[in-house]
This record gives structure tokens, sequence and C-alpha cells, in this order.
């Protein structure tokens, strides 16, 4: 018994530095109009899109006379602000046309920049936070799709989804706005290759490629043709009824013609006859 006391003594005293360590985090979230990025404050790391605003907000720390931003990536440090109680707001250059500092609760609002990954602390002259994990990345752009837009029913044919910046965590391909799901008909090759075996007249349609990463999700669509083999056997049957139309119409004519010699010889011989 008295094992298990000084194990739940010792289990709070380890939990007091904790829970102070708690009290003095940074939360922070995306806000709107972000909507492809994660808009839920988040305490200890954030994943944000380039141009996108977060805000860092700051739990109450003691003060009397001055606080800080500060910013830190690998070796890298520098101060985001200054701000010396009820003076003017000492903003580093490179933040000032895209930070608001609000001096009563000394939140941080940021338009995000590529380079802003790295760890954020705000600190007063006697307490700090934990550092905070940003990650900035860039939406995706429309992705684009490569591919034979037009393919004889029977025929293979695949269709490649590309990007032509960033990384996508995962593709998935729609056809005529529903999900595609594989089969041995549709096959995904590669997560961004959609290949369709043995196509039939009913694969045409509308293909979209929907692309995502962990800040945004983009897609674009294409027109996929399947010919029918119809296709070729109505010129031909059209070609042979035209040909043969032609050739009856040309006997025809020849009949016609011997027919009318006939006739002229006939009113040449009445001719003759009257004179
Ligand atoms: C913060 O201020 C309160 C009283 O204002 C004091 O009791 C406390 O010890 C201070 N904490 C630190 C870490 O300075
Ligand atoms: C702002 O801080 C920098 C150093 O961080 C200092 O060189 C500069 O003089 C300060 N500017 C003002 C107006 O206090
Ligand atoms: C701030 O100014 C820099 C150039 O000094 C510019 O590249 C950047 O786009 C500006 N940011 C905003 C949010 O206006
Ligand atoms: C600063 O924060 C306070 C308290 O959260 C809020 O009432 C005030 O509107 C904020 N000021 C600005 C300029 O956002
Ligand atoms: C998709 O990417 C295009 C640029 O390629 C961009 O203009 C558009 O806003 C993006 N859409 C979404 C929903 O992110
Ligand atoms: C597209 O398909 C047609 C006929 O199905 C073929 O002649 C052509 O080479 C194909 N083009 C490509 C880029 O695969
Ligand atoms: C995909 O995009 C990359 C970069 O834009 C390009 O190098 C590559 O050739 C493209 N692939 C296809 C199949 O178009
Ligand atoms: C494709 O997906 C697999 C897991 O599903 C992943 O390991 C691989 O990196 C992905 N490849 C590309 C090019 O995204
Ligand atoms: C054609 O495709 C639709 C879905 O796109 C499916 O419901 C239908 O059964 C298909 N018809 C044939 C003949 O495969």
């Amino acid at each position: 018994m008295c094992v298990c006391c000084l194990l739940a003594l010792l289990g709070l005293l380890a939990r007091g530095p904790g829970a102070a360590g708690a009290r003095s985090a940074i939360t922070a979230q995306t806000l709107a109009p972000c909507y492809s990025a994660d808009l839920k404050p988040t305490s200890g790391r954030l994943i944000s899109a380039v141009s996108c605003t977060v805000l860092l907000a700051v739990p109450p720390l003691n003060t009397s006379t001055v606080v800080f931003w500060e910013y830190k990536n690998g070796p890298h440090e520098e101060f985001i602000l200054k701000y010396y109680l009820n003076k003017p707001v000492n903003t580093t250059s490179s933040y000032k046309n895209r930070t608001k500092f609000n001096e009563t609760d000394f939140s941080l609002q940021m338009v995000l920049q590529l380079g802003d990954s790295g760890m954020y602390r705000f600190r007063t002259e006697s307490q700090e936070t934990d550092w905070f994990q940003l990650e900035v990345i860039e939406p995706l752009p429309a992705p684009e799709i490569v591919g034979n837009s037009s393919v004889k029913a029977g025929g293979n044919t695949k269709l490649v989804c590309n990007i032509s910046e960033g990384k996508a965590d995962s593709y998935w391909w729609k056809k005529n706005g529903e999900l595609l799901l594989g089969s041995d008909h549709f096959q995904f090759v590669h997560n961004n290759t959609l290949h369709i075996i043995e196509a039939t007249m009913n694969d045409s349609g509308y293909y979209a490629c929907v692309v995502r990463n962990k800040v945004s999700q983009n897609e674009t669509s294409f027109l996929l043709h399947v010919q029918n083999a119809a296709n070729m056997v109505l010129p031909v049957v059209m070609a042979c009824v035209i040909v043969g139309s032609l050739i009856g119409v040309f006997v025809w004519c020849r009949r016609r013609g011997r027919f009318r010699h006939r006739v002229c010889s006939a009113s040449e011989v009445s001719r003759k006859w009257r004179a």
C-alpha cells in the first residue's frame, strides 16, 4: 500500500512541471478563408499553407516590462518583434508588412510565406512558452491529365495525372463525378496513372483526377471518347452504297443511251421515209 502511495506521490510530483509546461503552450490556428487547411486551433504543431493567415495565441504570462516573439529554424534564430509595454512595437522588417500584433493579449497574426516553417516562441522578461512547430507548405495546383482523348473500342488506354509543382499525398479518379474503384477494367498504376483495359463505348465520359496534400485538394477533368467499331463499319457501308448506286446509274445511263440511239436511228429512218 505504502509503495502505491509513494508511486502516486511521485506521479503527482512528476506531473507538476508537466502541467506548468502545458499551461505555457502556444495554440495556433489557420484563419478563414483558408478553407483547405485545418481550421481548428492546435497546440504544439500546425501545418498550414502559403498565403494563409495563422493566429498564434499565448496563455497569460507574468510581464511588467517587455515581451518578445521569437523564431528559430536550425541554427538560425531571430526576433519577430519586441514590445516594451506601452511603447511602439518593434517588428523585424521581414515581418513588418505581414504581421499583426495584439498589444492586449499578445497574440500574433501572420500571413505565411514558404520560408516560415520552423519553431515559434513567446517570451516575457520572466517566463516563456514552449517552442511551437509550424510547417508551411504550398497548395497543389490543378493537375494535368496526359493521355489520348480518343480510343477505339476494345483497345487499352492510360491517363496520367501529373502535377507540375509540389507533391500529392494521395490521388484518386472520378468518372462523370463518381469515384472510380479499381478492377480488372480500371487499374491504378504508380498512384497517378489510370489504365483502362479493353475500353467499351460505356467508358466514354469525363475522367477527373483529384490530388490532395495536407493543405489543399485540386482536380482536373478530361473527356475520353471511345469510338465504337460501328464508326468504322458505317463509312465502309456508306462507301459501298455510293459506289453501288454509281454503278447502277452508270449501267442505267448506258442502257438509256443505247435506247435513245435506237430512237434516233428510227427518227432518221422516218425522216428518210418522208424525204
Ligand atoms: C507570476 O505572478 C504571480 C503574482 O502576480 C506570482 O505569484 C507568480 O509566482 C509569478 N510567476 C512567475 C513564474 O514569475
Ligand atoms: C528594434 O530592434 C532592433 C534590434 O532588434 C534595434 O536595432 C532597433 O534599434 C530597434 N528599433 C527601435 C525603434 O526600437
Ligand atoms: C511584404 O513585403 C515583401 C517585400 O518587402 C513582399 O515580398 C511580400 O509579398 C509582402 N507581403 C505582404 C503580405 O504584403
Ligand atoms: C486584442 O485582443 C483582445 C482580447 O483578446 C481583443 O478584445 C481585441 O479586439 C484584440 N485587438 C485587436 C486589434 O485585434
Ligand atoms: C487549383 O489550382 C489552380 C491553379 O492551378 C488554382 O487557381 C486553384 O485555386 C486551385 N483550386 C483549389 C481548390 O485549390
Ligand atoms: C492516340 O490514339 C490514336 C488511335 O487510337 C493513335 O493513332 C495515336 O498514336 C495515339 N496517340 C498517343 C499519344 O498515344
Ligand atoms: C509531368 O510533369 C513533369 C514536370 O512538369 C514533366 O517533366 C513530365 O514530363 C510530365 N509527365 C508527363 C507524362 O507529361
Ligand atoms: C504511391 O503510393 C504508395 C503507397 O500507396 C507510396 O509508397 C508511394 O510513394 C506512392 N508513389 C507516389 C509517386 O506518390
Ligand atoms: C455502363 O456504365 C455504367 C456506369 O458508368 C453502368 O452502370 C452500366 O452498367 C454500364 N453498362 C454496361 C453495358 O457495361
